[in-house]
C-alpha cells in the first residue's frame, strides 16, 4: 500500500469522518477542546463564537493536525447572524449533521443585587442564543437524517438546572429551560431521526467562572477547584464525540457528568 492509500485509508476509518459539526462557544473551555477532539476524529467543523482572534487561533491548530476547520465569527445573540453563519457553513463545509448549542454565560449575585444587564445577559445568551442556533440549523439536521446520515443536536446544560444553589436563580433558571426544551424537542426530532441530547456537567475548569462577581459563589468555585480533581474540557468533549459516535439507533439523550468527588 503506498503512503497515499494508508493517509485515506485512516482518514476513512476516523469514527466522524463525514460528519459536519457547528459548535457555539467554540472560543474558550468546553465548545474549543469540543470543536478539536471533533477534528481529531474526523469531523470538518465550523466554530462559533464572538472573539476572532480565538477562533482563528484554534481553526489555524486544527487544520495543522490535518483537520478541518472554519471559524465563523458570530454572537448567537443575533438572529439573522446565526442565520447568515449557517448559510456560510452549507456553503463552505456541506451540510451540517452534528450541532453542539454550547455558547453560554453564568453570573450569580443575590436577587436584591442582580443588575438588570446580568439576567437579561443569561436569559438573551442560554436561551435566546441557543434558540436561535436550534431554528438555524434544524433544517439542516433534519435533512441529513432523511438522507439516513447520523445527525445530532445537543445541548449544554448544567446541574444546576435541577439542584437548587442558593444565588443561581437565573443561571438554573435558563438552564432548567434547556433540559426541558431538550427532553421536548427530542419528542419531536425523534421520529424523524434526528438525536437530541442534553449534557449537564458538574465544575469544569474553565472561563466561566471570570464572569462571576459574587464574593461567596466565586469562593464556592475557587474551592471546589482547589479541594478536589474537578473535570477538564476534554472530559465533556470525550463525551461529546462518543455521543456523536454511537450508532445511529442509539440516543443517550441526558448525560449527567461530574467529578467523581464532587458532592454538591
Ligand atoms: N464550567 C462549568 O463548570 C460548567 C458547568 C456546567 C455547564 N457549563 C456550561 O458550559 C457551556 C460552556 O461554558 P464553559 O464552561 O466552557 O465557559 P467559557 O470558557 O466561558 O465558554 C463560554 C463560551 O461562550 C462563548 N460566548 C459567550 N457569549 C457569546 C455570544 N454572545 N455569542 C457566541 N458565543 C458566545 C464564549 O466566547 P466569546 O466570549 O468569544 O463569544 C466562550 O467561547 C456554558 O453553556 C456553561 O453554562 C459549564
Amino acid at each position: 500500500m503506498s503512503t497515499t492509500d494508508t493517509t485515506t485509508h485512516t482518514e476513512n476509518t476516523l469514527p466522524l469522518a463525514g460528519r459536519v459539526a457547528v459548535v457555539t462557544g467554540a472560543s474558550s473551555g468546553i465548545g474549543e477542546a469540543t470543536a478539536e477532539t471533533l477534528a481529531a476524529r474526523g469531523a470538518k467543523v465550523a466554530l462559533l463564537a464572538r472573539r476572532e482572534d480565538r477562533l482563528a487561533a484554534l481553526a489555524e491548530r486544527i487544520t495543522r493536525a490535518g483537520g478541518t476547520a472554519l471559524a465563523v465569527p458570530t454572537d448567537v445573540r443575533d438572529r439573522d447572524a446565526v442565520r447568515a453563519a449557517a448559510e456560510r457553513i452549507a456553503a463552505e463545509l456541506g451540510g451540517v449533521d452534528l450541532v453542539f448549542a454550547n455558547a453560554g454565560v453564568q453570573h450569580v449575585s443575590p436577587i436584591e443585587d442582580l443588575r438588570t444587564g446580568d439576567w437579561q445577559h443569561q436569559i438573551d445568551l442560554n436561551v435566546t442564543g441557543v434558540m436561535n442556533t436550534i431554528g438555524a440549523f434544524v433544517p439542516s439536521l433534519i435533512a441529513a437524517a432523511a438522507e439516513g446520515r447520523p445527525a445530532d443536536l445537543m445541548t449544554t446544560s448544567s446541574i444546576a438546572a435541577s439542584r437548587q444553589l442558593e444565588k443561581f436563580q437565573v443561571y438554573s433558571g435558563t438552564k432548567g429551560y434547556i433540559s426541558q426544551m431538550s427532553r421536548v424537542l427530542r419528542v419531536e426530532l425523534a421520529p424523524k431521526g434526528v438525536r437530541v441530547t442534553t449534557i449537564s456537567p458538574g465544575m469544569v475548569d474553565t472561563e466561566l467562572p471570570e464572569h462571576v462577581d459574587d464574593p461567596d459563589a466565586t469562593k464556592l468555585m475557587a474551592d471546589l477547584i482547589a479541594q478536589i480533581d474537578v473535570l477538564q474540557s476534554s472530559d465533556v468533549a470525550d463525551t461529546v464525540a462518543f455521543v456523536a459516535g454511537a450508532p445511529r439507533h442509539v440516543n443517550l439523550a441526558e448525560i449527567t457528568i461530574l467529578p467523581t468527588q464532587q458532592a454538591i
